[in-house]
């Protein structure tokens, strides 16, 4: 991936540097994608120096300083700061990752940071997620059955069928795999990508749900699934260790046993 993965079309105007108070000793170099939408300006790389003596470990803890201390126009989305709501995906040392799960010091050099490539940005670390939020209802993420609950019960599940979910509920849709993948970049509006696939799979391997028919039918497209290429970005880039292009494999092989 590009040491700056920008939006398409971008030209970078020059930026602001924010220099650290004179005598700081221990500073490290943040490198920050900076873009308004309506001040008429081009996008710029601000430069900020934060005294690491005095900041958390994490990039999102250097964000929050930066805001907090230096400059409160930057805008980024964060949550929960410890990997479980995947709103602080972004763009850091040229891999898509969570700020918030990210030590500073395994970036060695400053620390570059850009939004999710390939998604309209809304402002400087904020991509819009619109299209993949869209994509992700078309697969009616949720559990869908004829058969009547058991009466005053939950629906069961074996220890094996329940295992069958490990390694799709620990999704935190952060979209760090669908904006990794070459073949989201360029097809993005009809291919549904590896996180909303994986979903897909999620759901179409719970045993109780009994639409499992449909959601192959709806999956059943030369774009919305077969755009997948294998070439496993998705699953190497993602925080949580999982494996988008593992799923996918499996509804594919799930259409060809259908078939014969
Ligand atoms: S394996 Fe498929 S979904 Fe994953 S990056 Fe490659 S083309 Fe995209
Ligand atoms: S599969 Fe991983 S990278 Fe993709 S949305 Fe889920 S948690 Fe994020
Ligand atoms: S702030 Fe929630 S995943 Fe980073």
């Amino acid at each position: 991936m590009a040491e700056f993965a920008l939006p398409a079309n971008s030209k970078i105007g020059v930026g602001e540097t924010y220099a650290a108070a004179a005598g700081t000793k221990n500073i490290k170099k943040f490198k920050v994608y900076r873009w308004t939408p309506d001040d008429g300006k081009k996008p710029t790389v601000d430069t900020y120096e934060v005294d690491m003596d005095a900041c958390g470990p994490m990039v999102l803890d250097a964000l929050i300083k930066i805001k907090n201390e230096i400059d409160s126009s930057l805008t980024f989305r964060r949550s929960c700061r410890e990997g479980v709501c995947g709103s602080c995906a972004m763009n850091i040392d040229g891999t898509n990752t969570l700020a918030c799960t990210k030590y500073i010091s395994d970036v060695k050099g400053d620390v570059k940071i850009s939004p999710l490539p390939h998604l309209p940005v809304v402002k400087d670390l904020v991509p819009d997620l619109s299209q993949l939020y869209a994509q992700y209802r078309s697969i009616e993420p949720w559990l869908q059955s004829e058969t009547s609950a058991p009466p005053d019960e939950e629906r069961k599940q074996s220890k094996e069928e329940r295992a069958k979910l490990d390694g799709m509920w620990e999704c935190i849709l952060c979209f760090c795999c669908s904006t990794s993948c070459p073949s989201y970049w360029w097809n993005g509006d009809r291919y549904l990508g590896p996180a909303i696939l994986l979903q897909a799979y999620r759901w179409i391997a719970d045993s109780r749900d009994e639409a499992t028919g449909q959601r192959l039918d709806n999956l059943e497209d030369p774009f919305r699934l077969y755009r997948c290429h294998t070439i496993m970005n998705c699953t190497r880039t993602c925080p949580k260790g999982l494996n988008p292009a593992e799923a996918i494999g499996k509804i594919k092989q799930m259409m060809v046993e259908r078939q014969g």
